[in-house]
This record gives structure tokens, sequence and C-alpha cells, in this order.
């Protein structure tokens, strides 16, 4: 297992990250999306990082052709998807794993889906259970909640589904499924969870509507999609961590061009602005969404802040919040967060775990934590297999130093942040 070892930044730095990894959600949904279409479709600036190029390789197992030439990838759909003779294997993604399920429920076949030790102990019922509803068939431990999981898949019924939980997984494997259905269906979250799902099939010709009361309207098309033509944009999330890196070192400045500035994914920045960083986004174009630039800058000591509205919007940046959180003046508190325990770790208690290895005080709470602003120690901090967690405190290294343990897991959504963060500091692999 390979570990970090992140030294103390000593002079400011004022960079432009053009470098920064694309968009995960997009790339997962352009591997997936390009199925429905009945043409090429052409990616631009696909991230290669191994979640998504798990997804890439599962539709090259359905039976879509992929010509890689670097900067572009072609992804020619097979006319009809393919049984494939192995297990389809998502690796560390619950993006892959809960979207596709919502794809291949409707295609008549036999479809296995597994994934690392990490993905199959998260939760898949919020999947499962509505997709099993409208007739899928869909097994699994737990009665269908854990993967492996076998899609036998079929005709299914057209639905009516409020949400329980506010995600953009459960949302997007509805839509998926919608689409296959045999009349329009119509689905409700309490709280919009991010929508590239519903940008990037409406630009692909489905008609998708939402009333004013929330629900979304699918209907399903009477054919083929259109095929994507799209450029992926630097992941917001991703972007976060040197946002909060630019906000915690005296000096620093960072600038993110290429970024998606869709409101649903750039929450985290307004946080860090209400935090009394100085931050300024450009609006440079708008295809499937609107794209830009976000600039970065110190402005001296945080102010601690309450995060317990618009989660969803942010939940992604939390762990690298919560080092933001950990310099502040003040106690911090995040609420109504409980997601957070099913990501990719226990991500409530691998933060107060790690910020409680750096000397920083925290209470822990069912649905968030309070953490006490102040002097950041260095420590060894475990990662739990988490790209997020590992990342965020390499990122607090940069204030005291730091050794990050079980790091291989950054490749999974960001493979050359170590490479960017030596550009700032001292990094040992
Ligand atoms: C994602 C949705 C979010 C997010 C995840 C990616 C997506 O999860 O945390 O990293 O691409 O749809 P939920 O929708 O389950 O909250």
């Amino acid at each position: 297992m390979s570990r970090a070892v992140v030294e103390a930044c000593r002079t400011p730095f004022d960079l432009s990250l053009e470098a920064i990894a694309s968009d995960k959600s997009i790339s997962h949904r352009c591997a997936m999306f390009s199925l429905l279409s009945d043409r090429s479709s052409t990616v631009r600036n696909f991230l290669r990082g191994e979640d998504t190029m798990a997804s890439l390789s599962i539709a090259r197992q359905l039976g879509a052709e992929i010509e890689d030439r670097g900067d572009v990838i072609r992804i020619t759909p097979p006319a009809e998807l393919r049984e494939p003779d192995d297990i389809l294997d998502c690796g560390n993604a619950g993006t892959g794993m809960r979207l596709f399920c919502g794809l291949l429920a409707g295609v008549e076949g036999s479809f296995v889906l597994t994934g690392d030790r990490y993905l199959r102990s998260r939760p898949m019922k919020r999947v499962t259970g509505p997709l099993q509803s409208i007739g899928a068939k869909i097994d699994g431990r737990e009665e269908g909640n854990l993967a492996p999981l076998h899609i036998r898949g079929g005709q299914l019924k057209a639905f009516r589904y409020e949400s329980p939980v506010d995600s953009a997984q459960v949302k997007s494997a509805m839509i998926l499924a919608a689409l296959r259905a045999d009349a329009p269906s119509y689905y409700r979250e309490s709280f919009l969870s991010r929508d590239h799902t519903e940008r990037m099939l409406r630009g692909m010709g489905v008609s998708i509507t939402t009333d004013a009361e929330g629900w979304i309207t699918v209907t399903p098309p009477e054919g083929p999609l259109e095929p994507l033509d799209i450029t992926v944009p630097a992941d917001p999330s991703s972007a976060f961590f040197f946002a909060v890196a630019a906000a915690i070192v005296p000096g620093a400045k960072v600038r993110i061009p290429g970024v998606t500035l869709n409101p649903t994914r750039i929450e985290a920045f307004k946080v860090l602005e209400a935090m009394g960083a100085t931050v300024e986004y450009r609006l440079h174009e708008d295809v499937y969404e609107p794209i830009g630039e976000i600039r970065i800058a110190y402005n001296g000591r945080l102010a601690a802040v309450e995060v317990s509205r618009r989660i969803a919007w942010l939940i992604d940046e939390l762990p690298a919040l919560a080092v933001a959180m950990a310099t502040a003046e003040g106690i911090s508190r995040v609420r109504n967060a409980a997601e957070l325990r099913v990501k990719e770790s226990d991500r409530i208690a691998s933060v107060v775990a790690a910020l409680q290895a750096c000397g920083i005080e925290t209470d822990e709470y069912p649905d968030g934590y309070a953490i006490h602003g102040g002097t950041l120690k260095r420590a060894t901090v475990d990662s739990h297999g988490d790209h997020r967690i590992a990342m965020s405190f390499a990122i607090a290294g940069l204030l005291c130093g730091m050794e990050i343990e079980d790091i291989d897991c950054v490749a999974t959504s960001f493979p050359n942040f170590f490479e960017i963060l030596s550009r700032i500091t001292e990094v040992q692999i």
C-alpha cells in the first residue's frame, strides 16, 4: 500500500491549473449515454481515472467500439447492446454501478455488476428497490442491496417515484430506466441533486421536463438518441482541493480554467467565499453546461461557517472543506449530511479521525460534525481507501506537513493530483 509524505509549503504560489482532472460525473455519463445513440459520439477530455475508465471498459463489453486517440475518444455503439460473457467491473465507482443498474435493467440479457471491496459494501437498495418496483429483475446480497448484483434485463413499467434521498445517482438510474419504459415516467427529489443527466440527455434529444413542483417527466424516445459531441470540463470537485490550498496558504492564488460552473456543483466555492476567501467566477460558454473559470486567492484567516443547506450541491467537497474549517477562526458545523456515511468511506468518521490525528478538536454527530478551528499538526492519516480523504489531508499538509497512508485510491478520480501538488511543495511517494 503506497503512502505520500507532503512537506509544508514554504513560499506562496500563483498557479494556473490547466491540468485539473476532467469531470468524473460527466465522463461516466459520456461512456454510458453514448450507448443510447445509433451513431458515434465524440468525447474530448474524458477523465482517465480508474472509475471512469471502468465505465468505458463496460461500454466496450456491452458491444461499443472505442477508438481512443488520446485527447479524443470516439464511442460507436452496437446496434443492440450485447450480453457480455464476463462480469462488469465498476471498480470503486458508485456512479458506475448505480447508473449501469438503471441502464441495463431494461435491456434483454444477463449482466453481473461488481466492484472493489469498498463498492461491494455500499448500499445499492436505493436504486435496486425502485427499479425492482417497476419490474426489474435484480438480485444481490441482502436482497439486492450489496454487489455483486445480477440483473436480468427486461421490459420495465412507467413509474411515478418520489425519492427518499436527494441523489443524482438514484435520479439518473431511474431516468435511464424511464427511457425504456412503456409510457412517460415521473420522478421527484426533495432538493435538486446534480443535473448532468437531465442536461446531457436533453442535449441528445430526450424530452425531460421539470414542473413547478419539481416533478421530472421523462418521455421514452421513439428511436435512438443524437450522439454526444462534448468536451468534458474540469471537475470542480477535483479543483476544489487546490481552491482550499489557495484559501489557507498565505499569499497563494489559483486559477482554474475550463471548469463547469453548474450551480449544483460549485456550492463549496460559495462556502469558501463566505468564509472569507476571494473567489471569482467567469462564464465563458454554455455547451450542455455553463463552463468558465474560477479564481481563488488567500484573503487572511478564514472564518468559521455553518453548512446545513444545499448539502447535495457540495457533498463531495465536504472533506476538503473540513480542512479549511480546521484552520478557521471559530467553530464550524456541518449538519444534514448523513449521506457522507455511505460514500467511498464513512466520511464523517474518516474526517473526524483524521482531524483528531492532526490535533483539531471535533464533535461527531450522526449527520455531520463540528470542527473547532485551530492549528493543524503534522500527523499520519489513513485514507481508508477514500480518494477524497487522501487528497484533502495532502492539502492540509501544505500548512504543517503530512503523511498519508493508502494513496492508491487517488487514481480513481485525479491521477495527476500529486504531480500538481509537487509544483507547490515537496512530495514524496
Ligand atoms: C454523483 C453523485 C453524487 C456524488 C458522486 C457522483 C454522480 O452521489 O457524491 O460522487 O455522478 O451522479 P449521490 O448522487 O449518490 O449523492
